[in-house]
């Protein structure tokens, strides 16, 4: 390719990335970024930067074109540039570097463009702290130049790929459904997008593809997935954001064992690809089992500690709360901790403080010294008593008394901390599991109103149909969670295919016949026209690149995140509109109360 200096355009003989000996004494034409430039006594090297990776491009009187050579003393960070040269082993290798054994003798240089002082550094020294993640994401187009973001991108793209070519394989067929569409109810607040032909009207951004995943099932399609995008306005956490996206996937003529089976093979697919491990069947625990054994319905099951009923064990303890909470109907639970004396006060502080975070009034312990005991119990703790709770000298019990819904958070939090804390040793690296049969309904702590364990539409036991009405809370239903590591990744279930039963459902949750017509009325009307039975569940894809990529938040896997108060920084979104904008869209500027 002849080097043209005066060309606007640029072409390359290949990427960084693969140079190797193999390479040494051939002529490339080569482009990137510059990561960072060293003047070394009238020689200048310079790390050339693009997406496959770093190759040291080395300028010298020489071997350089004495233009050339002028130009590469004032390069800046981030130009980028355009080198001909001959790739020659390096004097000194860089064993830190995948191409570390050789760089390209640069010939003649050419910059095809200049970069201002870039405003978070690209090139970092190995102990260099990172730049703030509120600068980071200001300058998003900076900060995906880092590696990690950009390998994290790639594992995306090909988590992406398999997943596409996994369900094409076993016959499913990717549709799009609509953006702007109506409320699907899945437990946050919609995004609201007013219509300028219909004055008053909204669509509502869909939270997931729920009822259209279910009307493709009534359309005969049979295996259906999307790489979905949804939109939740909620309250960001940590493992949230308001825009994300779901591989959705919804089959008919199937049982919950047939989802499990699909999305097993596919999580265990894209495991290998991200070099995590697991291995099919995933374990199957209802949920009942779960909040018993391990306090939440997303148990970590990388640590083999469960929580173990004491009621009996220390029914006979002379210790009020405890009496107290069992006199009430509760019960007295906890964790045994083998070799947990040794947390010190200050730990065993820190996971009072975590229980009653999760609502409990408080965390009892007790450890078991030689000569006895210490702790808020151990005055009232006989050896039998250690002995029924199986403790030695050396370990350590931490108490929670009362109604499971207290009892089962608090332990439920404190468990994996302690666990960690303790440096229990961590019984499998990949532990994935099912959590079965939800409860069909919740109830709302602060209205006592019945609301969906998941969404509206899943179907209940056949068993436990009769006492819908009369013993709402008891029924269970045909939904499933899938654990990873403590993490919800995804979530499904059989749905009603029957119009009948989803009504009732619908009637439970508080609405009226009308209500129930106006917003579900096209749902049912597919139903009533002969629906097959069907279900399915949505994996949530920014959580699977998350945790298979090891990055620390759901913004390191996505190019243009939000940030926790659900802001664009980069690009600045949300933003206010124009009066007359405002007014085409049949809306009045808000009275915004900056106090
Ligand atoms: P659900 O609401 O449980 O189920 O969502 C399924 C999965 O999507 C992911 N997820 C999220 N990821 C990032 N940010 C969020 N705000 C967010 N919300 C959810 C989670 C979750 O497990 N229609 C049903 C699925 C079904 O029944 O088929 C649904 O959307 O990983």
């Amino acid at each position: 390719m002849p080097f043209d200096n005066n060309e606007r355009t640029a072409q390359r003989s290949r990427m960084l990335g693969g140079f190797s000996p193999d390479d040494v004494g051939q002529s490339f034409t080569l482009v990137g970024w510059v990561h960072r430039r060293r003047d070394l006594g009238g020689l200048l090297f310079v790390d050339l930067r693009d997406r496959s990776g770093i190759l040291q491009v080395s300028f010298g009187p020489d071997w350089t074109d004495p233009d050339s050579f002028g130009l590469a003393s004032g390069l800046g960070a981030e130009d980028v540039i355009s080198v001909q040269g001959r790739v020659e082993r390096r004097p000194t290798p860089n064993p830190e570097l995948p191409t570390g054994e050789v760089e390209l003798r640069a010939e003649r240089l050419r910059r095809l463009n200049s970069a201002v002082t870039p405003a978070i550094p690209v090139y970092r020294a190995p102990d260099e702290e990172l730049p703030s993640e509120e600068r980071r994401l200001r300058y998003r187009y900076l900060d995906l130049r880092r590696e990690e973001l950009q390998r994290a991108l790639v594992l995306r793209h090909r988590l992406v790929l398999e997943v596409r070519n996994y369900l094409d394989g076993l016959g499913f067929v990717e549709v799009e459904t609509p953006i702007l569409t109506k409320p699907t109810p899945e437990g946050a607040r919609d995004y609201l997008v007013p219509s300028r032909l219909h004055p008053g009207e909204f669509y509502a951004l869909p939270q997931s593809p729920q009822l259209y995943k279910q009307i493709l099932m009534a359309s005969g399609l049979d295996r259906y997935f999307q790489i979905a995008r949804c939109f939740r306005d909620e309250d960001l956490r940590a493992d949230r954001q308001p825009e994300f996206t779901q591989i959705d996937v919804e089959a008919s003529f199937v049982d919950p064992k047939d989802i499990f089976r699909w999305m097993e093979g596919l999580m265990l697919a894209l495991a290998r690809i991200a070099r995590v491990g697991g291995s099919a069947p995933f374990p199957r625990l209802a949920y009942d089992e779960v909040m018993e054994r391990f306090g939440t319905d997303r148990p970590d099951l990388r640590y083999d500690l469960e929580i173990q009923d004491w009621t009996r064990a220390l029914a006979d303890l002379d210790f009020k709360i405890l009496q107290a909470a069992v006199s009430e109907g509760g019960r007295i639970r906890g964790l045994a901790l083998t070799g947990g004396a040794k947390l010190s006060r200050r730990e065993i502080d820190g996971l009072e403080q975590t229980a009653r975070r999760a609502g409990a009034p408080g965390l009892l312990w007790v450890k078991r010294t030689e000569d006895g005991g210490s702790g808020p119990l151990a005055r009232f703790m006989q050896t039998e008593h250690y002995q029924a709770l199986g403790m030695e000298a050396g370990d350590l019990a931490l108490v929670s008394a009362g109604p499971g819904r207290v009892t089962s958070p608090s332990l439920g939090a404190v468990r994996v901390i302690a666990a960690k804390l303790l440096g229990l040793p961590v019984v499998r690296e990949a532990a994935w599991l099912w959590v079965t049969d939800f409860p069909l309904f919740e109830q709302d702590e602060d209205t006592g109103a019945l609301i969906p364990g998941h969404h509206p539409f899943c179907l209940p036991h056949s068993e436990d149909l009769e006492r819908l009405e009369a013993e709402p809370l008891a029924v269970r239903s045909h939904a499933y969670d899938l654990v990873f590591n403590g993490t919800e990744l995804g979530s499904g279930s059989i749905r009603n295919h029957d119009a009948g039963i989803q009504t009732r459902i619908l009637r439970l949750l508080g609405m009226h016949d009308d209500e129930i017509e106006r917003r579900f009325g096209f749902l049912l009307e597919a139903l009533r026209s002969g629906a097959p039975p069907h279900g399915g569940v949505a994996l949530g894809m920014d959580r699977i690149v998350k945790h298979f990529a090891g990055a620390r938040s759901l913004r390191e896997v996505i190019a243009f995140p939000k940030t926790t108060a659900a802001r664009a920084l980069f690009e600045g979104a949300p933003t206010p509109l124009a009066e007359d904008e405002l007014r085409e869209l049949h809306l009045r500027p808000a009275s915004v109360d900056k106090g």
